[in-house]
Parts: C-alpha cells; structure tokens; sequence
C-alpha cells in the first residue's frame, strides 16, 4: 500500500520512518528543495495546490495525507473523489481557521476563552471592553509557533495591535492566567475505534513549544481532555491523529486549537508509547487496527530550536532525532526524549539535558 503524504517537513520524515517499519510505502508532495522527509520516500516537487501532481498523487496512492494544516483545502477537493483522503477536509477547514475552530469547541460544548471577531479598528476596542485585559488578537488564519499574535495588556497596546495585525481576518481572545498547557493527542480509525493517549503538559517559550511530559498526575482533567477529543473526533468523523490543546486553570479545561496531523506535543510517542502517534496515524489511513497508546514509563521531549547543540549528539542519556534541517533562529530542527521509570526521574533528567545542551550553545556576540 502507497501513501501519498501532503508536506515533506519533520512530521513527514517521522511518518515516512513509521511507515517502513509497517512495510507501507510513502510518496511526497512538497515544493521545497531536498525537504526533511526526502531520505524516506519520493518526492514530487511541485506547489501544494498543483493540479497535475495531485492527480498524479491521487492515480498512483491508495490514500493521501498530510503533515500540516495549511494545505489549501480546494486542492484536496480536487482529488477528493478520486482517493481516500484523510483526515476529513472539513477537519482541515475548522483547523485553518481560528474562527472556525472555537464555534466548532462552542458547538460541541467544549469550554473555551471568550472571544470576539475582530475586523474593525473599533472591533478591538470593543473586544477590549466587552472581555476585558488582557488579551490577544491573532491572525484567524495562518499562525503557528507564536506568530501572527498580539498581546493587548493596557489600552495603550491597542493601536499597536491594530497596527501589526490590521488587513487581516482577526480575532480576540481573552488572556487565560493558566496553571500550565496540555494536549490531548487521540487516533481514530474508519470504523470508529478512537484511542487517546496520556495527557501531555508542555511548556512554551515564545511561543514555540519548548518541552513536553507525559503522562502527567491529573485524573480528572486527563477524563476531560479525553472527552473533548473523544467528541472531536467522532463529530468530524474523523480518521488519522488529531492534537488538541488546551490551557488547565484550576479543576478545568479551556480548548485553544486542535491541530488535524501528528503533533510535536507527540514525539514522545516513538519512545514513550506502546505504538507512536506516527504509526497509529498511518495504521488509521492505512486501515489497519490501532495500536495501544499506553505509556512505557515516564516520557519528556525537549525541542532544539535554532541550532543543534555539540553537547546534544553526546548525551549519555535520552535519544536525539535530527532531521536535517538547515539552522535558523526560531526553527525547529530536532528534539530529544527521554524516558524513566518514574515522573522525578523523568524530571531531573529533562533538567540536566537542558542544563547541557544550553550551556553548550555557541555564545553569540563579542562577550564581555
Ligand atoms: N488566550 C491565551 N491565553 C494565554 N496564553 C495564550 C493564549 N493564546 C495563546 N497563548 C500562548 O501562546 C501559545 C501559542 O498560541 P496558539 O494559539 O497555540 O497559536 P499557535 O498556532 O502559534 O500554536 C500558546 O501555546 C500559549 O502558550
Ligand atoms: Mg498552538
């Protein structure tokens, strides 16, 4: 079985990997020159929404999927009829859009921040009055690791908001002063069997995810997370893995944005899971049964951003994964997991590789 994967970046490569050890073949759209997931598969060159290499995608895979929620949705409307596509185009749809998405949350009673659609320079202001301060207007469309986003603190932070983000579809939300961050990753196959994982808690920096632990000690919100993914999931009709996240304020829960492909809040999974969100993703567009998501242990993933630290390719413990890509500030070139029988260990070991691989960092400018 051949599947033609939309997006040839990290998430692809981690698919592509999975797939050989199921004995699945995969095929690449991607127009980026020699591409991260290029060592796994073939690659077609060409623009995501080009016609003739999605019907040449379509005629010579048996299923097509994809590694990033910003595929134009006409192009999978293209193909369509021609070939199983999943996840559901419409998962694409609400995911591609922040508007889309929280009426989606509203719709199933999944509770979230309150939020208003900002269009107007007086849109703001009102959001500003009606939810109060803070909060943050970010681009509907678009964003990711951060971007695309203003925090409105005071009154004065309006015009400066309006000034960065204006010309674009908006929306405001208010600030959530959470306890910490989870996501939920579930998988969902074409007969309807849904399985979660253990609840995942990451810490952000800047806005990019910075480390992630799973399971974590919360029963009672991992019932909730489970629940809301659960529904999200069945109501999309969904096939493949989905991540939601969501910020944990006292006992609840507030969605923020599901993501409709494997999630970076899911690499722990290749070495923490009893089955990898990667491989449960392809067994579910593959059509073959789910594996179980258990954990094996205590699991913590660490992103490396930027630049692949020497220190990091000489740890005693933890796996690295590299995936080739060219260093730049703020890209996500690789991460490290660890795994340990218990949560304390799990802990001091995340520590002491952060610790190294910052304190190996090259220092930039001239010093003291
Ligand atoms: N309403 C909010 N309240 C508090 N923090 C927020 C809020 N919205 C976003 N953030 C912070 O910014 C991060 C990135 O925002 P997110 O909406 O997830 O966009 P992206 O698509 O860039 O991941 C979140 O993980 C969280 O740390
Ligand atoms: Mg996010």
């Amino acid at each position: 079985m051949r599947i033609g994967i939309i997006g040839a970046g990290q998430l692809g490569q981690m698919l592509g990997l999975a797939a050989r050890e199921l004995g699945l073949e995969v095929c690449y759209l991607d127009p980026s020159p020699a591409p991260p997931a290029a060592g796994c598969g073939p690659v077609v060159q060409r623009p995501f929404d080009d016609p003739d290499a999605l019907a040449d995608m379509a005629a010579l895979c048996d299923v097509i999927t994809y590694e990033f929620e910003n595929v134009p949705v006409a192009a999978l409307q293209q193909i369509e009829g021609r070939v199983s596509v999943h996840p559901p185009v419409a998962a694409l749809r609400h995911a591609q859009d922040r508007l889309y998405e929280k009426q989606l949350f509203e719709e199933l009673g999944v509770p979230l921040a309150g939020y208003r659609t900002v269009d107007t320079r007086a849109d703001l202001v009102a959001a500003a009055t009606e939810l109060g301060l803070p909060l943050v207007v970010k681009t509907r469309r678009l964003g990711y690791d951060g971007k695309g986003q203003y925090v409105v603190r005071t009154g004065d932070d309006v015009d400066a908001a309006w000034r960065a983000l204006r010309g674009q579809a908006l929306i405001a939300e208010q600030w959530i002063p959470f306890d910490f961050e989870v996501s939920s990753i579930g998988v969902r196959d074409a007969r309807g069997n849904v399985r979660i994982y253990p609840l995942t808690r990451n810490v952000h920096r800047n806005g990019i995810l910075h480390t992630s632990r799973s399971p974590i000690d919360a029963p009672g919100l991992a019932e909730l997370a489970a629940a809301a993914t659960r529904k999200l999931l069945e109501h999309l009709d969904y096939v493949g893995v989905l991540a939601l996240e969501l910020f944990a304020l006292g006992n609840k829960l507030l969605a923020n944005e599901f993501a409709p492909r494997v999630h970076n809040s899911g690499h722990w999974t290749i070495e923490g899971a009893a089955t990898s969100q990667f491989e449960n993703h392809l067994r579910a567009v593959a059509g073959l049964p789910l594996g179980p998501t258990e954990n094996r242990g205590h699991a913590g993933m660490l992103n490396l951003i930027g630049e692949i630290p020497a220190a990091a390719r000489e740890l005693q413990e933890g796996t690295l994964h590299d995936y080739g890509k060219q260093p730049r500030p703020g890209r996500k070139l690789g991460h490290i997991t660890v795994t340990a029988k218990h949560a304390e260990q799990r802990d001091a070991l995340l520590d002491v590789i952060e610790e190294t691989v910052t304190q190996s960092a090259p220092v930039s400018g001239k010093g003291p």
